[in-house]
């Protein structure tokens, strides 16, 4: 089977005569086992999205309305909102100079008596040093939520992303690498906080008691889209293949054009999204003009900026977070998804190739 061809098993057709049925949660329940076996974790929680993956393992590893979570000011909004949607503030950490992970320095100064967790981001598929992070959030007693929505078989040290701290958060929306069109999961090695999860997600008609101080969610994957993941999941390793040989593709296609470099070269990475270092003068524009050109990236096409600079997350505490900042904007991430041909990503490179040898020098 090639890694377009989706054998939905049992085939959604079966699925579909038998709903609806609201007490149904077979395709949750096999997708959660197959989930927690193929991601190497003791629990996996399908929930119906990544933001709602975010916000539910916040709350059940025990953060709370007035706590602060540190966060790293490289990440998108959805890695944010779901701080704000648990009552608690983010507290921006800025990356270390000339790279994509958080600076430690910053993290430390940046502890409080509220400070009550420390959310990674692993994105664009890559890693940090997430032992570090583990070790940081124990000595101080935090809890470590990793969003891992772009990190979907990715490993440092041979250890898969999203299975590190108390709980690794995963999308399963269109594009990501293991998709459902919509939904998401979280995987945790520990029982209460699988269990907690698992009421928050559906207001609590699970068999555990609620803490009545909890509110709970509509969080739940719908059984025709855990179909649809379980199918995606029984492919898995050929989508993974599959981005990886695009994103080389890509990199080794632009390989050796002066003024842009290949960001990142690891060998556990998912490649998620090829990464390329522009350097170039008014590197957002140059991100614009390819987006405008039909190369999909994370600068021109959605605007990243660095999360601190988001009047939406309140007025900005210290000093801006401006090593995150400059490492975005001389960013070029291509977005990609499994329906993009070698063709497609040939004709990308093209186009990056053309647009940079033409871009001025001042
Ligand atoms: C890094 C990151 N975090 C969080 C999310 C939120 O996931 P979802 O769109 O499934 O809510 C996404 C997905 O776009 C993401 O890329």
């Amino acid at each position: 089977m090639t890694a377009n061809d989706v054998d939905l098993t049992p085939p959604l057709s079966v699925l579909l005569r038998r709903l609806p049925d609201p007490t149904a949660t077979d395709q949750v329940t096999y997708l959660e086992a197959e989930l927690a076996g193929r991601f190497e974790a003791a629990n996996a929680v399908a929930v119906s999205s990544g933001t709602a993956a975010l916000h539910t393992a916040l709350v059940a590893a025990g953060i709370r309305p007035g706590d602060e979570v540190l966060v790293p000011a490289l990440s998108v909004p959805m890695s944010v909102a779901p701080i704000v949607h648990a009552g608690a503030t983010p507290v921006f950490v800025d990356s270390a100079p000339g790279s994509y992970d958080v600076d430690h320095e910053d993290l430390a100064a940046k502890i409080t008596p509220r400070t009550r967790g420390v959310e990674a981001v692993h994105l664009w598929g890559r890693a940090g040093d997430p032992d570090r992070l583990a070790r940081f959030a124990a000595d101080h007693d935090l809890a470590l939520i990793e969003d891992a929505c772009q990190a979907h078989g990715s490993r440092h040290d041979g250890q898969l992303l999203g299975t590190f701290g108390d709980a690794g958060c995963f999308s399963l929306r269109d594009g990501k690498i293991l998709w459902s069109g919509e939904g998401g999961f979280i995987l945790t090695h520990d029982e209460t906080t699988a269990a907690i999860s698992r009421g928050l997600r559906t207001h609590w008609q699970s068999p555990i008691t609620p803490p009545p101080h909890l509110v709970g969610y509509n969080y739940r994957l719908a059984e025709p889209l855990a179909a649809i993941a379980r199918a995606n999941l029984a492919r898995f390793d050929d989508l993974l293949a599959q981005r990886r040989h695009q994103t080389q593709r890509l990199h080794h296609q632009l390989a050796g054009v002066t003024r842009l470099h290949v960001a990142e070269q690891h060998e556990g990475w998912n490649g998620h999204a090829p990464i390329l270092r522009l350097d170039v003068p008014r590197p957002r524009e140059l991100n614009q003009r390819l987006a405008a050109r039909g190369v999909p990236n994370s600068v021109g096409t959605y605007g990243l900026i660095a999360c601190d600079q988001r009047p939406v997350f309140g007025p900005p505490v210290g000093p801006p977070c401006r090593n995150a900042a400059a490492m975005i904007d001389h960013t070029l991430a291509v977005v990609l998804t499994e329906h993009n041909t070698d063709h497609d990503i040939d004709r990308y490179a093209q186009i990056i190739t053309e647009e940079i040898r033409s871009w001025p020098n001042t």
